[in-house]
C-alpha cells in the first residue's frame, strides 16, 4: 500500500480532484492513502502567520521554515520516506518516466508551495526531489501535486480495473497511442478503419503500431529523437 503525505496550505483545492473517478477508487480500495496536512496548522505565530517578507526586500511573501520543519519531523519521525518532493517550476520536468518510478514507492510526502515559494532552507535540508509540471507558474504547487499524484496512482498495480490499459497510454513506450473507436462502426457515414473490424488481431496490432508511428512523427517528433 503506497501512502502520500500532501503539505499544503490549501487543502480544499485536492478535494475535487481525489474525490471522482480512478483516484477515488484508488483511495476506496485501499491502493493508497493521501493525507492532506494543512501547514498553517503547525505556525506557533498567535495569528497562524505562515509567510514573511523575504530577505533582501522585493515583491510577494516567503514561506516560513518554521511550520513545514515542525510538520515534515513529525511525519518523518513516525515511517520512513523514499521521497520528499517539493512542486515548483524550477524542478525537473514531470513524466510519464518519472510517475512509473514513483508509482514503485511506498512512502512519499509532496510538499506545495505558494506566494514565492518555501524558504530556500527547506530545500536543502529536506526536499530529495523537484518536480515541475510545465514552463508555466501556477498560483501554487497544488494543482501540480495533483497532476503529479494522479498520474502515479494510476500506476498501482490494480487501481485501473484492466491491467493492461495503463500500458498503452500515449508516452508509455515512448509513442504517442494509436487512435481508437467505439461503436457504431458507421456514424453518420464516417466509418471505422476497416481492419479495427476484421477480427484479424495480428494485423490490428500491426496498424495500431504503425498509426502511433505516424501520429509521433506528425505531431512529437522530439519523442524520436535522441535529446529528449
Ligand atoms: N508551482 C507553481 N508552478 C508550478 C509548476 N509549473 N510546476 C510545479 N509546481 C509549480
Amino acid at each position: 500500500m503506497m501512502r502520500i503525505d500532501i503539505l499544503t496550505l490549501f487543502p480544499d483545492m485536492f478535494q475535487g480532484p481525489f474525490s471522482e473517478s480512478i483516484i477515488r477508487r484508488a483511495v476506496d480500495q485501499g491502493s493508497v492513502e493521501i493525507f492532506l496536512h494543512d501547514i498553517r496548522d503547525y505556525s506557533e505565530d498567535k495569528h497562524k502567520k505562515v509567510d514573511d517578507y523575504p530577505f533582501g526586500g522585493g515583491a510577494g511573501m516567503v514561506m516560513q521554515p518554521g511550520p513545514i520543519a515542525a510538520l515534515m519531523d513529525k511525519l518523518m519521525a513516525e515511517r520512513e520516506y523514499d521521497d520528499i518532493i517539493y512542486m515548483t517550476p524550477d524542478g525537473q520536468r514531470h513524466s510519464q518516466h518519472l510517475a512509473n518510478q514513483l508509482s514503485l514507492k511506498t512512502n512519499l510526502i509532496i510538499l506545495c508551495g505558494h506566494y514565492k515559494g518555501v524558504d530556500q532552507r527547506i530545500r536543502d535540508h529536506y526536499i530529495t526531489c523537484e518536480v515541475s509540471i510545465g514552463d508555466y507558474v501556477l498560483t501554487g504547487g497544488e494543482l501540480a501535486a495533483a497532476v503529479v499524484v494522479d498520474s502515479v496512482v494510476r500506476l498501482i498495480p490494480g487501481v485501473i480495473s484492466d491491467e493492461t490499459s495503463a500500458l498503452t497510454d500515449s508516452f508509455q513506450d515512448g509513442l504517442l497511442a494509436p487512435p481508437v473507436y467505439t461503436r457504431p462502426a458507421n456514424f453518420r457515414g464516417w466509418q471505422v478503419p476497416e481492419v479495427l473490424l476484421s477480427g484479424h488481431q495480428a494485423k490490428i496490432d500491426q496498424w495500431r503500431e504503425d498509426m502511433a508511428w505516424q501520429r509521433t512523427r506528425k505531431l512529437r517528433p522530439d519523442l524520436l529523437s535522441d535529446e529528449s
